[in-house]
């Protein structure tokens, strides 16, 4: 199988959830023990919430990793982000719908009600906009058709919990209305994502959109004097020559011999940090993998200067800074 060299910036998606999810359950019960006992309810759904988020994320990622559509391609994705458009969709379902979405994100519905989750949601997207605001923006917002009147209560918890910005479009224009979606994306994304939509349905009567936006700083900077050509190994077979970046210092690192794998982490300036692994065999990454070895990297990793790490590890890390 190709190697999927798009692993490190999906790490760098699932951080966004899974590696600041992992000091927030202590956060979160620290505060459940603190305070009046009514507080460890919504403490504890909150942690429960953050713990389905950092599940999905590896479910989701399994499926897309083992998508016919997906050998031999990079994939790049926000768990987080999906998650939000999923919840945020849920507050307007019932019934049978309500209860595959909420089975879909891993919600349980005898621990969980939509309420919990929309309260959690607002807390993780308040977070993030408190820690981050100068280099990350996450967001959804919803494009109602003129002619369609969603229930009021629905466009409300939407605009409280999710932050999500609410439009009036009139959909039988279908590129008017593509053009209204696409320039609000573009302007939330700083005209990074520039067409969200393309050739919509007439008949659309709502859109939900969620974006993400992301640009780091690296703690350590690399210098692009050192940039240069050099050779990645996509499989045992297949050398592919790119530009790699080059920095020497030292940097976080663990070997996992579970998942047969090293992992690398780069911090950015800000509290994200950007997590590499580079797998002695894919298909054992892609199959075992899940939130306990992120919180388990976490945890252990041990700072190494660039002599004791393997140099394909460091040309992995490379390509993708
Ligand atoms: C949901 O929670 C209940 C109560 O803790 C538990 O018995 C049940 O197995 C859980 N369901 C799933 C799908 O995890
Ligand atoms: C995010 O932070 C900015 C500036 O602090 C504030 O104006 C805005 O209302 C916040 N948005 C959310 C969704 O919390
Ligand atoms: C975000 O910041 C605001 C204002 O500084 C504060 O009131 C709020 O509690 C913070 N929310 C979270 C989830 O940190
Ligand atoms: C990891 O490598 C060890 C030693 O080569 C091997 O025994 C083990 O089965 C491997 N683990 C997996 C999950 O492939």
């Amino acid at each position: 199988m190709m190697m999927r060299a798009a692993v490190g910036l999906w790490v760098l998606s699932a951080v966004i959830c899974v590696g600041r999810g992992h000091h927030h359950p202590d956060h979160h019960l620290g505060h459940g023990h603190d305070k009046a006992a009514q507080d460890t309810g919504s403490a504890n759904s909150v942690s429960l919430v953050n713990e389905a988020n950092q599940e999905f994320s590896f479910r989701l990622y399994r499926q897309l990793a083992a998508h016919a559509d997906s050998q031999g391609q990079n994939i790049f994705f926000s768990p987080a982000s999906v998650s939000a458009a999923l919840a945020a969709l849920s507050v307007g379902a019932q019934g049978e719908t309500h209860r595959q979405l909420f089975s879909g994100l891993g919600f349980n519905s005898s621990l969980l009600t939509q309420t919990d989750v929309d309260q959690a949601f607002q807390t993780f997207l308040q977070r993030v906009n408190n820690t981050s605001q100068e280099d990350a923006s996450e967001g959804t917002a919803v494009f109602v058709d003129n002619r369609f009147k969603p229930k009021p209560e629905f466009l409300q918890t939407l605009k409280q919990s999710y932050f999500t910005d609410g439009f009036n479009v009139d959909f039988s224009q279908a590129t008017e209305s593509a053009d209204t979606i696409n320039k609000y994306v573009e302007e939330k994304t700083n005209g990074k994502v520039d067409k969200l939509v393309k050739n919509l349905d007439p008949n659309t009567v709502m859109y939900l959109i969620s974006y993400i936006y992301y640009k780091g700083k690296w703690a350590t900077p690399f210098d692009p004097e050192l940039t240069e050509e050099d050779y990645f190994n996509v499989d045992e077979n297949t050398k592919v020559q790119v530009l790699m970046m080059n920095l020497e210092d030292s940097f976080n690192t663990y070997r996992d011999n579970v998942l047969n794998g090293t992992v690398l982490q780069l911090p950015f300036t800000s509290s994200y940090s950007m997590l590499l692994m580079l797998p002695d065999v894919m298909a054992t990454l892609e199959n075992t993998i899940g939130s306990h070895c992120v919180t388990k990297w976490l945890k252990w990793m041990k700072p190494s200067s660039p002599s004791r790490l393997p140099t394909t590890s460091l040309m992995y890390c490379q390509k993708w800074t």
